[in-house]
């Protein structure tokens, strides 16, 4: 016996795939209660959207949202859309009172993400964001291996989130996929669309950044508008480097760009503690590194002829998801981290304990993006509250 979470999926682009995936193979892997059924996909562009639900096996398409919002079959609804639209779709949903799944950054800035916070609390609807790099095993791991107290007292947070498909002059800022390039459309450029997910990792690790001090820089000043044709002046940041101190007390650094030459998807951090070290990179994601310097338990220093990094394969069963996939040795993938947190909303339903990261959770990391581009503007110091 299963029970049935009737879906609307907003947007058929990167993540409109990525999700599709996700609910098409979640049971196949993972025991739950809760089985998603492809009900409805929605865009604006009814040729696109008839396709997409041809090819991914959704029963019905609509080229409104707030028509999947009004139908009574649809439980779940899946914000997979560019982010000025996230906050209008997730107030109507959560009046209607389907639950919702929204990509990051939850919002446009904190004032958006509070109302959006304060909707799904009213209407008690159980609520997911997207930051799927949670879900990667290495990175769960990571988390496993500080809780464990492996890394002890932390000092040093080191993040980095390096693309470098902007450099040419001659990309468009607006439309399909170069709407992250339009700030009225993006809200900011690597600040939140990459170090969101930096910073929801390293709080996740590490627990809240307390102050930030940050520069930005827009290398490209004025780009053509796919959409108005004209050449317009560009408002994001394409750089975003940012100075953090932890409430713990270790200090933080963090850099995005879309401008490192070489770099695709170059997701890394590193944290460095007095009896261990964890380093992970996104582009070697099956990887955990870690440096064991003295054992948690105990505090003996591990005899130093023998210390040395570890690359630790996470592949085993022990590890994070890795029971629901293939045998020790085996990789997983990056459409794998959405499918693993599929399995983990599907599980807070049965359970009922609210899934991670939440709302509220996204709302945190929007506070420590705008504080990052407040403090790039002023040159000072921002605390977050
Ligand atoms: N978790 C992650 O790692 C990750 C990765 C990429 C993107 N994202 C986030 O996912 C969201 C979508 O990004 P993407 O890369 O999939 O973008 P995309 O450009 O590939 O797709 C966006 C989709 O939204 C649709 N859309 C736009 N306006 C709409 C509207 N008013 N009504 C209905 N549909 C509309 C478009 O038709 C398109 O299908 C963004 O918030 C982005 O930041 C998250």
């Amino acid at each position: 016996m299963s029970t049935p979470l009737n879906i609307g999926m907003i947007g058929y682009g990167f993540m409109g795939r990525a999700h599709s995936n996700a609910y098409r193979q979640v049971n196949q892997f993972f025991q739950r209660e809760y089985r998603p059924v492809l009900k409805a996909c929605c865009a604006r562009k009814k040729d696109k959207i008839k396709a997409f639900a041809e090819n991914w096996g959704y029963e019905s398409y609509e080229t409104d949202w707030r028509n999947l919002i009004a139908r009574d079959d649809i439980d779940v609804i899946d914000v997979g859309s560019p982010n000025n639209t996230h906050k209008e779709i997730v107030l109507e949903a959560a009046r209607a009172g389907k639950m919702i799944l929204c990509e990051k950054p939850l919002a446009m800035n904190v004032a958006e993400a509070e109302e959006m916070c304060a909707a799904v609390e009213k209407a008690g609807v159980a609520n997911m964001v997207w930051f799927n790099y949670r879900r990667v095993p290495a990175i769960s791991l990571a988390k496993q291996v500080v809780d464990e107290g492996r890394v002890g007292k932390p000092f040093h947070y080191r993040a980095t989130y390096l693309q470098d498909w902007t450099i040419a002059t001659d990309v468009p800022q607006g439309g399909a996929a170069l709407w992250r390039l339009d700030a009225a459309v993006a809200g900011s450029g690597v600040t939140g669309d990459l170090l969101a997910h930096s910073i929801d990792t390293a709080e996740w690790l590490n627990g809240p950044i307390a102050r930030v001090t940050a520069a930005t820089e827009t290398f490209v000043k004025e780009r053509t508008h796919a959409e108005t044709g004209k050449v317009q002046p560009v408002g994001i940041d394409d750089a975003c480097m940012f100075l953090a101190v932890f409430e713990n007390g270790s200090m933080g650094t963090f850099e995005s760009t879309r401008y490192a030459r070489g770099r695709k998807n170059y997701n890394t951090f590193e944290l460095n503690g007095d009896a261990g070290s964890v380093f992970f990179d996104l582009e070697d994601p099956q990887y955990l590194q870690y440096f064991k310097y003295a054992d948690p338990a105990s505090g003996q220093k591990i005899e130093s002829h023998l210390t040395g990094w570890q690359k630790i394969h996470v592949t085993n069963p022990e590890h994070p998801y890795m029971d629901a996939w293939w045998v020790p040795g085996c990789t997983i993938g990056y459409e794998h981290t959405f499918i693993n947190a599929l399995a983990d909303f599907l599980e807070s339903l049965e359970t009922k304990k609210p899934v991670q990261p939440d709302f509220k959770s996204g709302l945190r990391t929007q506070k420590v993006c705008e504080a990052v581009l407040d403090s790039a503007k002023t040159g000072k110091w921002v605390e977050i509250k």
